[in-house]
């Protein structure tokens, strides 16, 4: 079967901000499956800003030679030895967390905790992809493969922070600061679907136009000058939620904006990693909550829902075959997209 694999590059080293390792296809055997593992023939793969953060080297441990990408949907073709025959033939896609099963804190063990698309993990730029029975998952019937393909890690990450962490209900006021093609626009589409008053803020009005047009109340552009006053005017601000991804000196402002007792999940941190805690958030009650990724049970609990309401994911552009892999990548890193990227590779595609 072919992979799409990170390798180490040749000649003298380039400067850190110009460093993106070069991508080759390969052909490797199709692994078998082995007791509580699957075989999924991928028929749509996405792109997430991670994958293209690991061709930059911006986290600690890079493996060359990994099956890149974390997102993907296909056909169960096998299964391992004690699973269930009739799993075979169905449509799923796949949880990019590998070893957290149900605990709502952290994975149960995190020397066991893996995030596809970086060796030892599998990834989803292949043909084929063994990977744990538990983190597949039937694919709603609305959705097509590559739909399925957009969902897994920016619809976990997000599920994660709003509902799990963010505790989000219906009719409670959520504000997506920096609304985004990833993460945050999975946490608007969910907000919205679960009858949340939700507000946007953006450096760019024809995103905060899209988060309008996708349900969010109202919105406000944050290089504008005043934007928390801004907010606080037109919003009325007492927000239950604050589902964030930008943090640093913003995370000081949601003060003015958020209601005593409530919750800032955050997942990100775009706009600066210190933030500093003041007297208001103590005497407010105001809890400060880290989030990252999630479980097979919140997997699980997405799918019902996205089942249940029939949310389909923004997809900006898909591209077939995997020989097209690079041109995704130069998409996913000019940012000019909006929605997922999903690279599809149909039965007859070659190199
Ligand atoms: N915890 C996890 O498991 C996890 C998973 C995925 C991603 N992340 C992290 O989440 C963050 C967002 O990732 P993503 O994939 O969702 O990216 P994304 O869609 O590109 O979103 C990034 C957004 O940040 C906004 N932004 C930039 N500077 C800002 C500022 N000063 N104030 C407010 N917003 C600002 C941008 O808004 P404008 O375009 O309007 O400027 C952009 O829409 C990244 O830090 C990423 O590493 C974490």
């Amino acid at each position: 079967m072919r992979v799409v694999i990170n390798k180490k590059p040749g000649g003298p080293p380039p400067k850190p901000s110009q460093r993106c390792d070069p991508i080759e296809i390969q052909t490797v055997p199709v692994p078998k499956p082995v007791k509580g593992t699957v075989l999924v023939k991928l028929r749509a793969a996405a792109l997430n800003h991670r994958d293209v953060h690991i061709r930059e080297r911006q986290y600690p441990a890079i493996n060359f030679g990994s099956t890149l990408a974390a997102d993907g949907a296909g056909d169960v073709v096998a299964v391992g030895e004690g699973f269930e025959e009739s799993f075979v033939g169905r449509k799923v896609y796949i949880n990019t967390s590998i070893g957290w099963e149900a605990n709502p804190r952290t994975p149960e063990d995190p020397r066991n905790y893996g995030v596809l698309g970086l060796a030892p993990s599998p990834g989803t730029l292949a043909e084929y992809i063994l990977v744990p029975r538990s983190i597949v998952f039937p694919l709603p019937d609305h959705l097509t493969y590559e739909e399925g393909a957009a969902i897994p890690l920016a619809g976990l990450v997000a599920w994660r922070a709003l509902m799990t962490l963010g505790e989000a209900k219906k009719e409670d006021k959520v504000l997506i600061p920096g609304f985004g093609v990833g993460v945050a626009l999975f946490a608007l589409q969910f907000a919205v679907a679960l009858g949340c008053e939700v507000w946007v803020t953006s450096g760019k009005d024809d995103k905060l136009t899209k988060a309008v047009e996708l349900g969010a109340k109202g919105e406000v552009n944050y290089k504008n000058d005043d934007w928390v006053a801004e907010l606080e005017k037109k919003s009325g601000a007492n927000f239950d939620v604050v589902v964030d991804g930008s943090s640093g000196p913003n995370t000081r402002q949601f003060l003015r904006l958020i209601k005593g007792g409530g919750i800032i999940s955050v997942y990100g941190a775009v706009a600066g990693s210190n933030v500093t805690i003041t007297m208001p958030y103590v005497v407010g009650s105001v809890q400060i909550r880290g989030s990252t990724m999630g479980s097979n049970a919140e997997f699980g609990a997405m799918t019902r829902f996205i089942e249940t309401t029939k949310l389909k994911p923004v997809i900006s552009g898909v591209w077939d075959g995997l020989a097209n892999a690079e041109l995704v990548y130069q998409a996913m890193r000019s940012g000019e997209q909006f929605g997922k990227l999903v690279r599809i590779r149909h039965e007859d595609s070659r190199l």
